[in-house]
């Protein structure tokens, strides 16, 4: 694992999309998985600006998004696509049918979890995996408890990450209490993992992410064993670490 301690929002920012980037340009048809929330909002700002102001094309890259909640549309605006539409997709020219996304609304959900990991599977798997982190150490959306060798299935929130996560919605009741998300395994299959944190709030779960012995209580400590797993965060994020960063 590989970490970097930057001095902020930004810099984190730049330092994600020239490793994201760099990649494309090496290959065009790159399999890009997507995070949401709060955090990911910079970082999609600066891949559209970068996109635009170097042409580069995503018109042969295909995306996975991590996680959906279950029982929201596509076009509700607290859906996990609808963010990603809004932020991102929109903005950047990419085949619609390149785009891959749960529906939390499917029938049968248990059907439309193990569509998503074959076509993750046939398309060759995912390149570069994107990942922000709950307070509570999740990932996607695997709760503290999930497997290591979870795939993708529905799971039930905690009330923690609904609460932190009803900063998008009208009120905490709104929150759904269930997702679907990728699982722990399908992510480590992932060939790199860039995983960015930045604030305070995010300290202990860094600090647990890098010292905490691996457990499946801190989701996030598994990151560790992936052989190209990338952290970057900025100083107040690494504040909780003990050595010292000049
Ligand atoms: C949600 C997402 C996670 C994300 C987390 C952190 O729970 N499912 O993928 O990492 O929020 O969100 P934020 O960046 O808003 O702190």
């Amino acid at each position: 694992m590989e970490l970097y301690v930057l001095n902020d929002e930004e810099e984190i920012c730049k330092r994600a999309s020239e490793i994201i980037f760099g990649d494309i340009r090496r290959n065009p048809r790159i399999i890009l998985g997507f995070a949401t929330g709060s955090t990911m909002i910079p970082l999609y700002k600066r891949l559209v600006e970068i996109s635009k102001k170097e042409n580069i094309s995503f018109s042969e890259v295909h995306t996975f998004n991590l996680d959906e909640y279950v029982g929201i549309s596509a076009n509700n605006k607290n859906s996990y696509r609808f963010y990603m539409e809004k932020n991102f997709f929109r903005k950047v020219h990419i085949p619609k049918e390149n785009i891959h996304f749960l529906n939390g609304e499917a029938k049968s959900l248990i059907n439309e979890c193990s569509r998503y990991e074959k076509e993750i599977k046939k398309l060759g798997g995912i390149d570069i995996q994107i990942l922000g982190i709950g307070t509570n150490c999740h990932i996607g959306f695997n709760e503290p408890g999930s497997s290591f060798k979870s795939r993708t299935r529905k799971v039930k929130l905690s009330r923690e990450t609904r609460k932190a996560n009803s900063k998008f919605f009208s009120s905490f009741n709104k929150v759904p209490k269930y997702a679907l998300t990728m699982g722990i395994s399908t992510i480590m299959n992932s060939k790199k993992i860039i995983l960015l944190a930045f604030g305070k709030d995010k300290s202990e779960a860094v600090k647990k992410t890098l010292t905490e012995e691996i457990s499946e209580k801190f989701p996030s400590t598994i990151l560790r064993r992936h052989k190209n797993s990338i952290v970057i965060v900025d100083r107040n994020a690494a504040s909780k670490l003990k050595w010292k960063i000049k």
